[in-house]
């Protein structure tokens, strides 16, 4: 009788103790309320609360926990002091939201384990189920023999950046909120080197390889920075199916896959999803070379574009095919974070920095490459983060790799 209450005691304890975490798990989330604009939080809520009329929710927004991710991000805004300005965006992107429905959605989801974690039947095998499934594709062995050798323990807590629009990188050089643990470095060089003093070569290249070959050619004593062609809901796309996408293909060339891991396990409460404005910036990322023993440490700039295949292989919905000005403009405003993101985390002051870019989102998620193109040539070729001239200046090198031919790219940047 004694050891059956002591056992009720013990699992209600048990209950409590994981109540608690999750509450101080979210309020000490780290999210730039004063920095969001109302689309990124009308893009949060489409996604924490989505539509039950769109047919393939579940799939889009539970299969990776994106759901319970944004709903996490959703109760640290509510949380926070001096939210009035966000929770007044939240208001008008969804009238009248009901805050006990997001705390049971969220509690709720907390106990349920993730479809895809299920499909492989790993519900025993917790956090970082993808590393302790078997799995006898070559490219996920390489990885995690990668990953073994200098990565066990994972990435450091300021190496795993999000930022959620090009608002938030352009506001580290002013003196107001940050991320003191992710951005600290990004501040000091920002203000040791100001952007408008930047005046590097800014060259454009095409390079005809695939990205894992591109890193070593790279002259040694340069930085190294890697657009990730990324997928916005699944950590890494189908990486443990063995797909061969630019990501896949990063991802089985370095130790990159943990730290998509650790952005989902330590930094998003077990969810995945990448800002829909933003970007997840990764430093120290290490480059293997097969045949070799040579190692390229990089950063990875971890961002996706809209999936326009109709496949619905995206996290949010995109805006209507025919509607180009939308996909234009939502499109920049990733591209911005993008490039701003590389320039808020040169090593010292770009002069050193190559930016690795490519024709992200013309694969299977079927972007125009001309558009794609023109809009990374406008980009490059703009003042941006307070610089005077253009940005492409705060490199010293900028390359567009690609294992097709690069004629549209080529056409566009010789055109202008
Ligand atoms: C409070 O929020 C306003 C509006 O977002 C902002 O301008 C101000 O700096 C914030 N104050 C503090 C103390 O964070
Ligand atoms: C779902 O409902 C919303 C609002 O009621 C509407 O704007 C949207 O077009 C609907 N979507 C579909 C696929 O029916
Ligand atoms: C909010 O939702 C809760 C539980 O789902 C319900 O009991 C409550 O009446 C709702 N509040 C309002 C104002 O609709």
């Amino acid at each position: 009788m004694s050891l059956l209450i002591a056992l009720i005691l013990l699992f209600s304890l048990s209950l409590y103790v994981e109540f608690t975490q999750d509450e101080v798990s979210y309020t000490s989330a780290y999210v730039p309320i004063n920095y969001l604009h109302k689309s990124d939080i009308c893009s949060i809520l489409s996604i924490a609360l989505p539509l039950k009329n769109d047919s393939n929710f579940k799939i889009r927004v539970d299969t990776h926990h994106s759901r319970r991710t944004m709903l996490y991000f959703l109760l640290a805004i509510k949380s926070k002091s001096n939210n009035t300005r966000v929770l007044h965006f939240i208001d008008e992107c969804y009238p009248n939201l009901n805050w006990s429905i997001v705390e049971n959605n969220y509690h709720h989801l907390k106990n349920v384990v993730e479809l895809y974690q299920a499909k492989y039947h790993a519900e025993k095998l917790g956090n970082y189920w993808e590393l302790k499934i078997a799995n006898h594709f070559s490219g996920p062995i390489h990885s995690r023999k990668y990953i073994n050798r200098y990565r066990s323990k994972g990435f450091q807590p300021d190496e795993l950046k999000i930022y959620w629009n090009y608002n938030q990188i352009y506001l580290l050089q002013s003196y107001f909120e940050y991320n003191p643990i992710t951005d600290t470095d990004a501040r000091n060089a920002l203000s040791k080197s100001p952007v408008h003093k930047r005046k590097h070569s800014g060259k454009i290249q095409f390079i005809i390889s695939g990205i894992q070959h591109a890193v070593f050619k790279v002259p040694k004593n340069k930085q190294v920075i890697v657009l990730d062609f990324a997928d916005e809901r699944m950590p890494g796309g189908y990486f443990l199916e063995n797909a061969m996408t630019q990501e896949e293909v990063i991802l089985y060339n370095s130790d990159g896959y943990q730290a998509l891991l650790d952005l989902k396990y330590k930094m998003m409460d077990g969810g995945y999803m990448l800002p829909e404005y933003g970007v997840a910036y990764i430093k120290r990322v290490r480059f293997f070379q097969k045949q070799s023993n040579n190692e390229r440490l990089t950063d990875l700039i971890v961002a996706a574009c809209y999936d326009l295949s109709g496949q619905g292989e995206g996290l949010y919905i995109p805006p209507l095919s025919n509607d180009m000005q939308q996909i234009r403009s939502r499109t920049l405003q990733k591209f911005q974070a993008i490039i701003a993101s590389a320039v808020a985390n040169t090593e010292g002051d770009g002069g050193d920095t190559y930016l690795l870019l490519g024709p992200i989102g013309t694969g299977a998620f079927k972007n125009d490459k001309k558009m794609i193109a023109e809009l990374f040539f406008q980009v490059l070729n703009n003042p941006l983060m307070n610089s005077y001239q253009s940005i492409r200046y705060a490199f010293d090198q900028i390359w567009f790799v690609s294992t097709d031919n690069h004629q549209i790219f080529e056409e566009v940047f010789k055109n202008h």
